[in-house]
């Protein structure tokens, strides 16, 4: 009889879970569509509702780390590249809305744009830096890439600051921060606990070396 523990459950209905939850977001906003329920501003409400599941995956990728290392559960790495798909194709989804739906691709409109509203301009840069990392996310690219394809991955920190830095400089223009300083707390402990980690591997490293000589 199988035993059923949580990481044998997690073994085997992880990725539909995953699965289910990368594509909420986006059916529940075409069933909105359909049944004209998108609010009395749908740019609006699309723009931001996309803007917000971006930084939502960006979060569930940035904890998949730690969360394997504290269980010791190996294969939670590999529900990392889905959800940091997802977080590329949401952010994707809400740069479309802002650039096709909000200024019908006036580029009159959206040159100015980018750089006269600086929360705009860091987010196209954090959008722009996501671009390699989805390009470069399969098995192929990553053998191809070898070492630099964790340079390269490293890209996630800086996009981990600029994202919510987008999102900080959005809301504090309408004086309404109490959502993004939980984002802001998420993303800041993520960070943290790599900088932690990283901080001891590298002391262990000096103090193996000190042994040695
Ligand atoms: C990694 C990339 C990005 C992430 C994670 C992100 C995330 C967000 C979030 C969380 C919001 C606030 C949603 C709310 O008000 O509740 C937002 C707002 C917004 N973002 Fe982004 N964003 C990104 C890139 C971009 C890009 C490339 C553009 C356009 C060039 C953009 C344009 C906007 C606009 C116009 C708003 C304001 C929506 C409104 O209140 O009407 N964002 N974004």
């Amino acid at each position: 009889m199988p035993v059923w523990t949580l990481k044998s459950i997690t073994k085997q209905y992880g990725y539909p879970a995953i699965l289910v939850l990368c594509l909420f977001p986006f059916i529940r906003l075409v069933w909105l569509g359909f049944t004209n329920a998108l609010t009395a501003n749908p740019i609006e409400f699309i723009t931001r509702s996309t803007g917000t599941w971006a930084i939502v995956f960006l979060c569930c990728t940035l904890a998949v780390s730690p969360l394997r290392k504290l269980s010791n559960f190996n294969h939670l790495l590999s529900y990392r590249r889905p959800l940091g798909l997802t977080c590329f194709a949401y952010a994707l989804l809400h740069f479309l809305t802002w650039l096709v739906l909000d200024h019908q691709l006036d580029f009159s409109e959206i040159i100015p744009d980018f750089y006269k509203r600086t929360y705009i301009t860091i987010g196209l840069v954090a959008f722009i830096l996501l671009i390699p990392l989805a390009v470069t996310s399969t098995n192929t690219m990553q053998k191809k890439l070898g070492r630099n394809w964790k340079k390269l991955h490293q890209l996630i920190y800086l996009i981990a600051i600029l994202a919510p830095l987008h999102y900080w400089i959005h809301k504090a223009a309408k004086n309404n921060l109490f959502t993004v300083k939980i984002y802001v707390g998420i993303i800041g402990v993520l960070l943290a606990y790599r900088l932690f980690y990283w901080g001891k591997r590298n002391l262990e490293l000096r103090n193996t070396q000190k042994t040695i000589i």
